[in-house]
């Protein structure tokens, strides 16, 4: 987690690095810091708290002009949230100033080291020990890029790093492993940051940086090298959103505005997906056809919201591929020995592309053999890299931390997976995919409907503002949603709630039902098998024990609206796109229950958007 800002040039640092340490806020916001080198030597403030202390800190003892700066917005791993602990941490001797991203596991043995070396690190983070290493490096005469490539080989662990020297104050240095840093170049001017929204108000041109590489910026250049000083691989790209999309838009809160992208966000993810025959071509596919034929299992990885998503997919691959399917926590893969070779493709889906888990999972199944194909919403990101093939959704930046349309646009991604594998492999016949693909190109209409009709989900908001737990029930694909309404709630609302899988009730979870105790239940479309008679069947148990039935079922469903307490309408669509339009009234119900009760939506307590920590 952590974001992290660098700038060299003629704007004034201070204000570039904190308008880019706002944008990052989603990454941590437990202490902000910013640093410039001036007059020989470093001038820094941090405070604890949300980066609006940090501004007031600045206002009220504002730092010297520079042609430099860093800063750092904090979501804590090692030492408490104070502004002790806060970076930028500065040498001893104040020469160096260093923002860090990511846990140095050697921590302990570098920091004997160094005090056998007479240095005193006055902070409980593992990134002190990084600044003094840095100093140590610099006092015997080197620069600041050659200490930076002396001193993070050192490091354990995951690290961006990025420092500035008093002694050079128009440059700054950066390095990373495990964990995101991207260059922005401007007009005269360079950027360096955890994502690209952190300077994507002065320039849209972009450079990935890849592991273990160096980058030092000035004004006028970027030199990026490996650990050992040669030239590393520059891959330059272009931001394909601008600064309106990464704002509210009017909008209280980003994860209202980015429900209500939800439609456009599904429609861009769609774009350009089959030829003019109708044949679906994914062409960041980079396995080959071949390859994909022979792949006799898939295993789905993914963290949270993430993961539901591949348990949907689980259900799409399944059934229109005929491959089998597991899905994985990534958080305990490679801690299982699980047994994937070369015919297995590993799907990794992340939004963020560097969510550490899913990261660590990847690399254990390519030692494997296996092949692995991620899906994820952040170009250039680690995990994007690291893997075979990306299918890349086109959510736009997501910055509210409880993911929606990175959700949304993950379950398109994962449909347009299992058909694309189902015509690779003919287990589908062409016009029975090119009408899910037109089914799927009418879902943003879809979506748009269940937002405008939003009306019963605000008044039951405001109804149950005062619940102490609630639960979700769903079965087949309605399951992953009733498990992501639930998570929703968890973490924007902090009250008890959970997600069952419908048929699992009476195995125990119908114990806890009580009196006027709220229930959300999605309904199957109906007409498939017996699952929608099922569930039916589910509602009347728990209602005939008294619970309060919050009934999601298609629009002409008299059967379930006759055993709801409250009917949320969702429009007609096959069962299997269901979730598409089945989450969205879930996900505004968390939102709007959270605002009622005076929650910071974007900024749930004890998250972060990017956990780069495993
Ligand atoms: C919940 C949420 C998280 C993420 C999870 C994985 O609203 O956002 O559960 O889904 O941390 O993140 P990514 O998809 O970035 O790997």
């Amino acid at each position: 987690m952590c974001g992290i800002v660098g700038y060299c040039g003629p704007r004034d640092p201070v204000d570039v690095v904190v308008a880019g340490l706002r944008r990052l806020e989603y990454r941590g916001y437990d202490s902000a810091g910013v640093a410039v080198p001036a007059d020989g030597r470093i001038r820094e403030v941090k405070k604890a708290g949300r980066i609006a202390n940090l501004e007031a800190a600045l206002a009220a003892d504002p730092l010297p002009s520079s042609g430099a700066g860093i800063g750092h917005t904090r979501w804590a791993t090692h030492g408490a949230p104070v502004d002790l602990n806060a970076h930028p941490h500065v040498s001893a001797d104040g020469r160096i100033a260093l923002v860090h991203n990511g846990i140095v596991e050697n921590w302990a043995s570098l920091r004997t080291e160094l005090e056998a070396d007479g240095v005193a690190p006055v902070s409980e983070t593992d990134t002190e020990i990084a600044v003094h290493l840095l100093a140590r490096a610099v006092a015997g005469g080197i620069d600041l890029t050659t200490a930076m490539r002396q001193v993070a080989p050192r490091l354990e662990g995951a690290f961006t790093l990025v420092a500035v020297d008093a002694h050079d104050p128009g440059t700054v240095v950066a390095a990373r492993r495990n964990s995101p840093l991207v260059v922005g170049v401007g007009q005269g001017e360079h950027f360096v940051a955890s994502d690209v929204a952190a300077f994507i108000a002065h320039t849209r041109e972009a450079i990935e940086l890849g592991q273990d590489q160096v980058v030092t910026i000035t004004a006028d250049t970027v030199e990026v090298t490996d650990l050992d000083g040669a030239p590393g691989e520059v891959r330059p790209y272009h931001v394909d959103w601008d600064l309106a999309a990464a704002e509210k838009g009017g909008h209280d809160w980003f994860m209202r505005k980015e429900i209500h992208e939800q439609p456009e966000a599904i429609a861009h993810t769609l774009l350009g997906r089959h030829d003019v025959d109708g044949r679906l071509v994914l062409d960041e596919l980079r396995i080959s056809e071949e390859e994909l034929r022979l792949v006799d299992t898939i295993v789905v990885i993914a963290c949270g919201s993430s993961f539901y998503a591949g348990m949907v997919a689980k259900y799409a691959i399944e059934h229109w591929a005929r491959i089998p399917c597991e899905v994985e926590l990534a958080s305990e893969f490679r801690y299982r020995d699980p047994i994937v070779g070369p015919r297995t493709l590993v799907v990794a889906i992340s939004q963020s592309g560097e969510t550490a888990d899913t990261l660590m999972a990847i690399r254990h199944a390519r030692a494997q053999q296996a092949r692995v194909l991620s899906i994820c919403n952040t170009n250039g990101s680690t995990i994007a890299r690291e893997s075979d093939a990306v299918i890349h959704t086109h959510a736009g930046p997501e910055i509210g931390v409880a993911s929606t349309k990175g959700f949304l646009t993950q379950l398109v991604a994962c449909y347009l997976l299992g058909l694309y594998l189902a015509q690779l492999r003919g287990t589908k016949f062409d016009d029975e995919i090119a009408a899910v693909v037109a089914e799927l190109e009418r879902m943003p209409v879809m979506v748009q409907q269940v937002l405008d009709d939003h009306g019963v989900v605000t008044e039951l908001a405001a109804e149950l503002a005062g619940a102490r737990s609630i639960l979700f029930l769903g079965r087949h694909v309605g399951y992953p949603i009733a498990l992501e309404g639930a998570l929703k709630l968890k973490e924007l609302a902090y009250i008890h709630a959970e997600g069952f899988a419908a048929g699992e009730l009476k195995h125990g979870p119908i114990a806890l039902i009580e009196q006027d105790l709220p229930v959300f239940v999605v309904v199957p479309p109906q007409g498939r098998d017996q699952l929608h008679t099922k569930v039916v069947s589910n509602i009347q148990e728990i209602r005939a024990r008294g619970a309060r039935t919050v009934v999601l079922a298609e629009e002409g469903d008299p059967i379930a609206a006759a055993h709801a307490s409250v009917l949320i309408t969702l429009p007609k669509v096959s069962t299997l796109l269901q979730p598409l339009v089945a989450v969205v009234p879930l996900q505004l119900f968390a939102c709007e229950l959270a605002t009622r009760q005076g929650h910071d939506v974007d900024h749930p307590r004890n998250l972060a958007k990017s956990v780069t920590v495993e």
